[in-house]
Formats: structure tokens, sequence, C-alpha cells
């Protein structure tokens, strides 16, 4: 599987610790940035990943910044995406059950590298119900 990771400068050490994660797991990692702890802006990252999954170059993207909220806000605004913004793992479970979310966000600055890593592992292995209530609810959104 192909994840999209990106992350502003709030969110530059915990990106690299879930990309050393993934290419652990095998997954295939495509990096929209940013690539040193220098301030930058979040939207552009947000909406870099946002399109590579929007677009299925990626199939699932994962994003961090200081609060992880800057990026829901932002990616949320591109059509196809359900970013799901994640402090713990009953919500991380819960969004790929009901929501298909197909981008994770997190907040460095909020929770600590144990849990967020619990988090990541936890939104990446559990699949969508393919409940119908959950279909209706989403194809609601995406209209
Ligand atoms: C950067 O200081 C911070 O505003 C950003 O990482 C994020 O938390 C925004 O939502």
């Amino acid at each position: 599987m192909k994840v999209a990771i990106g992350a502003d400068h709030g969110g530059f050490n915990y990106k690299n610790k879930i990309k050393e994660y993934l290419v652990a797991r095998g997954f295939d990692v495509l990096d929209a940035g940013t690539f040193s702890a220098d301030s930058c802006d979040y939207p552009e990252i947000a909406h870099k990943v946002a399109a590579m999954v929007a677009g299925r170059e990626a199939e699932k993207g994962i994003l961090i910044c200081g609060t992880g909220i800057g990026m829901s806000i932002a990616a949320n605004k591109v059509h196809g995406i359900r970013a799901a913004l994640c402090s713990d793992t009953f919500s991380a479970k819960a969004t790929r059950q009901h929501n298909d979310s197909n981008i994770l966000c997190l907040g460095e600055r909020v929770i600590g590298e144990g849990l967020m890593l619990d988090i990541v592992q936890v939104w990446l292995d559990t699949p969508f119900s393919n409940g119908e209530r959950h279909i209706k609810r989403i194809s609601m959104i995406e209209k």
C-alpha cells in the first residue's frame, strides 16, 4: 500500500518516526515534506497529501502538525478527503470502521510518541466496516 505523509515544522519529528515505522512494515511512502524543522505553512503540505490521496496516487495519507487541527481543516477542503484528527486509539479504529477516513491527522504537541504510533497502527490496520448505513452517510458527505 502507498501512504502519503506530510508535516509542517510542528510535526516534523513525528513524520520521521512514522516514516521509519511505515518503511519497516513494508509500505511505500510518498513524502510531501517538510524536510527540515524550519517554519513552513501547513496548508501547502496538507494540500499536497490530500491531492495525492484524492487523485489515488496514494491509498491513504498521514498529516502531522502541532495540534493536527490545521492539517485536518485544510485537508478536508479537498473533495473526496475524509481526514480524521485522532488523539486516541478508539477514535482511530472507529473512524476507519464508520467514516472510511482516508487521511489521519495527528498533533505532535498533543500526544506522546508511544500513543501516536499505536494510533497509526490501529488506523492503518482497521478496515472499513462496509456497513450500509456508513456507505450512505459517506456518500451524503461526498454530495
Ligand atoms: C505551527 O506553529 C502550528 O500552528 C501548526 O503546527 C498547527 O498546530 C496548526 O494547526
